[in-house]
Parts: structure tokens; C-alpha cells; sequence
């Protein structure tokens, strides 16, 4: 596929980024941003400090609010009704996942819809920010998308079922796959797609074994800790027309989205 921008998604979030902060450089006050995390695991630390990383970088203001491992669901309610209602934080984001104990669903419905930086609420007007970063890149690389086939692979509430919708919306022929799916319905809807979503954190799951038009674009949304360091959810370099890469793809167009959110509630469109 001949692809307009030759440009990897590593330098397409590099010249957002560089859009971003000279519209916040021009605002009179700084966007601020609230990062709750109640958990210790290795990737919510990595996302965590790439979010901070990047708001630093952006010139927006970014608490980060870290829990112990023990904290309630109550004790975390309280937090999220205090950043529901102050003045300081134009939005803010709970880290997920939650430890267990604590209802994930319970705590997404208890953020303000008008604070819902990620916007997991069914009444944020916002669009979650894997799925829209994932949208816009391929706006950005001009990927044809009307009429064309789209399969998501990995039907979860943060990723598959937002980005199935996104993609019905750029009037795509979208198909759901997930762990039910068969091997040989995977395999004829996989040699079918146009762009491929893949979101189930399965290292390597999308490899040579199937086939694959030799212009399709694989979106890959999965990050593996492997004993040959970050994987993907597919195997690096298949013979299609464009492959995002892990790590550096994906998670930067995601936290890329996050800002782009908070931009949003804070009343500057982009
Ligand atoms: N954990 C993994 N991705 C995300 C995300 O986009 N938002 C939040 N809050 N937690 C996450």
C-alpha cells in the first residue's frame, strides 16, 4: 500500500505532541489532570510514568495520586467524589486494573462524565482514548476505510467493543472476533481484513500460520511481558502493508489521546 506520510506512528505522536504544546503554551491556565493508581503491577507503573512523562513534555499539570494495594472500593469512591467536585482538576483518570476487591464497573460509573478523561462512562461524550488514538492515526495515514473490511480481535469494554464502533462509523464492514471464535473462522476472516485490530494480549498471536491481503493494516494493541522482552499480539514483521509496532506504536498514540481528552474538557477542541 502506498502509504501518504512514510511516517512511522512513533514521529505521527511526536508531531501531535509538538501541535499539542503550542496550543497549551497559549492558554492562560494550565489544563491539570488527576492520575489515581491503586495498583503495583509493572505495566500500570510504565503507563503511569509514560502518562507523566508526557504531560510534562505538554506543559499540563499532572498529579498523580497513589494508593496503597489496600485501599476500598469505598475509600476509592471518596477519592473519586473529591476530584468529582473540586476545582483544580479539569479531569482525571483511575488507573486500571483496579486489585481485586474493587468493582471496575462500580468505579467507572462513579467518575463525572464531565471529568472522564479516559471516557469509560456510558454518558462521556468522550471517546476512550485506545480507540480514538488508533482512529486517528489512520485518518492520518489516510487508510481507506469506507466500504473496506475491519476485524477486532479482543471484544473488551476498553478496547474491542469502542473500537468496532468507531470503525461502523467510518462505515467499515466490522467483524468481533474473540476466544470463541473458531481457529477456522479466525483464519478466513483474518485472510478477508483490510485493517486487523488486535487487542487480546496474546504474544504473537497473529503470525505466519494465517494469511493476510498483502496490503492490510495491522493495528496492534498488545503488550507482553516475554522472556524476550515486549511483545506484541502480533509477530513482528508480517507481510502486509503496514504494522504497528510494540512497544512504540500503539500505547504513544494512546497516551497521546488522553491529553487530546483533557484538551477537550478543558474547552480548546485540539
Ligand atoms: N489501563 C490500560 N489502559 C488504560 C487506559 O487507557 N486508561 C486507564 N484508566 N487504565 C488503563
Amino acid at each position: 500500500m502506498k502509504l501518504l506520510s512514510n511516517m512511522t506512528i512513533k514521529e505521527y505522536v511526536a508531531l501531535r505532541k509538538e501541535e499539542i504544546k503550542s496550543l497549551v503554551a497559549g492558554l492562560e491556565r494550565k489544563p491539570c489532570i488527576a492520575i489515581v493508581q491503586v495498583n503495583e503491577d509493572a505495566g500500570s507503573c510504565a503507563y503511569v510514568r509514560g502518562k507523566l512523562k508526557d504531560a510534562d513534555e505538554l506543559g499540563i499539570k499532572a498529579d498523580l495520586i497513589k494508593l496503597p494495594l489496600e485501599t476500598t472500593q469505598e475509600e476509592l469512591l471518596k477519592v473519586i467524589d473529591t476530584l468529582n467536585q473540586d476545582d483544580i482538576h479539569d479531569g482525571f483518570i483511575v488507573q486500571m486494573p483496579l486489585p481485586k476487591g474493587i468493582d471496575e464497573e462500580a468505579i467507572k460509573l462513579a467518575v463525572d462524565p464531565k471529568k472522564d478523561v479516559d471516557g469509560f462512562h456510558p454518558l462521556s461524550s468522550l471517546v476512550p482514548c485506545t480507540p480514538k488514538g488508533i482512529i486517528n492515526y489512520l485518518h492520518f495515514e489516510k487508510i481507506p476505510m469506507q466500504g473496506k473490511n475491519a476485524v477486532v480481535i479482543g471484544r473488551s469494554n476498553i478496547v474491542g467493543k469502542p473500537m468496532a464502533k468507531l470503525l461502523l462509523k467510518e462505515n467499515m464492514n466490522v467483524t468481533i472476533l474473540h476466544s470463541k471464535t473458531t481457529q477456522e473462522d479466525m483464519a478466513f476472516y483474518i485472510a478477508h481484513a483490510d485493517v486487523i485490530v488486535v487487542a487480546i494480549g496474546k504474544a504473537g498471536f497473529l503470525d505466519n500460520r494465517f494469511t493476510y491481503k498483502k496490503d492490510a493494516v495491522i493495528v496492534d494493541v498488545g503488550i507482553s511481558r516475554t522472556d524476550d522482552g515486549l511483545k506484541g499480539d502480533a509477530l513482528a514483521g508480517l507481510p502486509v502493508g503496514l504494522q504497528t509496532p510494540v512497544p512504540g506504536g500503539v500505547g504513544l498514540a494512546t497516551r497521546l489521546a488522553l491529553y487530546e481528552n483533557l484538551l477537550e474538557i478543558y474547552g480548546v477542541n485540539k
